[in-house]
């Protein structure tokens, strides 16, 4: 049985002392919801896999609070043992990032400090740490008095849930509770940066932190990983296949579509009903519309993505035609990204 809890003061407190006893308990971020257990609590650890049927190849992220970290984060994450002490240039880089996108959707991957066990990290040298700016993330970390694991609060491969509800139909009955915090703001998930111990950075994942930004702060763009389907992913459990409601999707223009489709969900990039008659117009009957923002505003674009996968997945077609994004930084590159993955063979 899975608690809703609000996220009112009893419900943050109730959900701080079951993270505290070991329990797992989703919880809203500005992303997405994440599926919190404390970070040094093996047996935690291992029931956010299980519950998620994740396999052990994919490392977590650890989430931290402001006020879990203190005033220089650099020495807060390395008095907290999540991080081993860093090359003076690393340490520099990481203080102007954090001073410029924390907290916020970037998640830094740093060598791992002591007290982060292999089961986190999947065994890797380096730690991920993020410090999310969701008020109700931020009390919960403090209620729960200890870092916490939060991978994408899904079942592995499966689309991001963005709401409370998308949680439960993912989880419950698999998880303590779910804390209540409304639909997450930005909608896709954080930007994964590694910073070297030259202070040089590469791009792991992409979201809403862009390489510009990034630049604008460090002086210099992240490294961008190889281009997708070459050499093997730069990010453990960063499969091609991943992100993908039931139904199978196709990204590309009307023409180009798979044969023998007969009934399909069409998500369009600005116009539902435009994309909608492209699509039929190559023959299939058009089950269900939908677009990703009628103003082709990224930022309502990436808000609108898992939820509106989720309804289309609903209509049971045989395919959802997706018009791609157009090409950019930072959330444009999230979102085809994201759909890039949800249509990706799967294996
Ligand atoms: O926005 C987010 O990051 C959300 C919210 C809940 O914070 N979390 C999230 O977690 O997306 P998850 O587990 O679904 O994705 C984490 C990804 C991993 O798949 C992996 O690619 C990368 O972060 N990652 C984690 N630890 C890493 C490490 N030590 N080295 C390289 N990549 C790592
Ligand atoms: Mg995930």
């Amino acid at each position: 049985m899975t608690d809703l809890l609000r996220a009112d003061d009893n419900g943050i407190r109730r959900a701080g002392a079951l993270l505290q006893a070991g329990r797992l308990v989703a919880m809203p971020t500005e992303t997405v919801y994440g599926l919190a257990a404390r970070f040094d609590d093996a047996a935690a650890v291992q029931a956010v896999f299980d519950a998620k049927q994740r396999p052990a190849h994919d490392p977590l992220i650890v989430h931290i609070s402001p006020s879990l970290v203190g005033r220089d984060v650099v020495e807060g994450l390395v008095d907290l043992g999540l991080v081993d002490p860093l090359a003076p240039a690393q340490a520099q880089a990481v203080r102007s990032l954090a001073a410029a996108f924390w907290p916020g959707p970037l998640t830094l991957v740093l060598p791992r400090g002591p007290r982060v066990s292999d089961a986190v990290t999947s065994g890797l040298a380096e730690v991920a740490v993020r410090m999310p700016a969701h008020r109700d993330a931020q009390a919960l970390l403090d209620a729960a008095r200890h870092p916490l694991v939060a991978p994408s609060a899904n079942r592995f491969g499966r689309l991001s849930p963005t709401t409370a509800q998308a949680v439960l139909d993912e989880l419950d009955g698999r998880i303590d509770a779910v804390l209540d915090g409304g639909p997450c703001p930005v909608g896709v998930e954080s930007t994964v940066l590694r910073v070297r111990a030259d202070g040089s950075t590469e791009r792991l994942r992409p979201g809403a932190v862009s390489d510009r930004d990034i630049a604008g702060c460090l002086g210099a763009p992240p490294e961008a990983p190889p281009p997708r389907g070459d050499a093997p992913s730069p990010s453990p459990g960063q499969l091609p296949s991943h992100y993908a409601p039931a139904t199978p999707v196709f990204v590309g223009e009307a023409g180009a579509i798979p044969e023998g489709l007969h009934r399909v969900a069409t998500l369009a990039w600005q116009d539902a009903d435009w994309w909608a008659s492209q699509v039929a117009a190559e023959g299939p009957r058009v089950l269900a519309s939908a677009a990703l923002s009628e103003q082709g505003d990224p930022a309502v674009a990436a808000r609108a993505l898992f939820s509106t996968l989720r309804t289309l997945d609903e209509a049971h077609a045989d395919c959802i035609v997706v018009e791609p994004p157009p090409e950019g930084d930072g959330l444009l590159d999230a979102l085809r990204d994201r759909l890039a993955r949800a249509a990706a063979p799967r294996g």
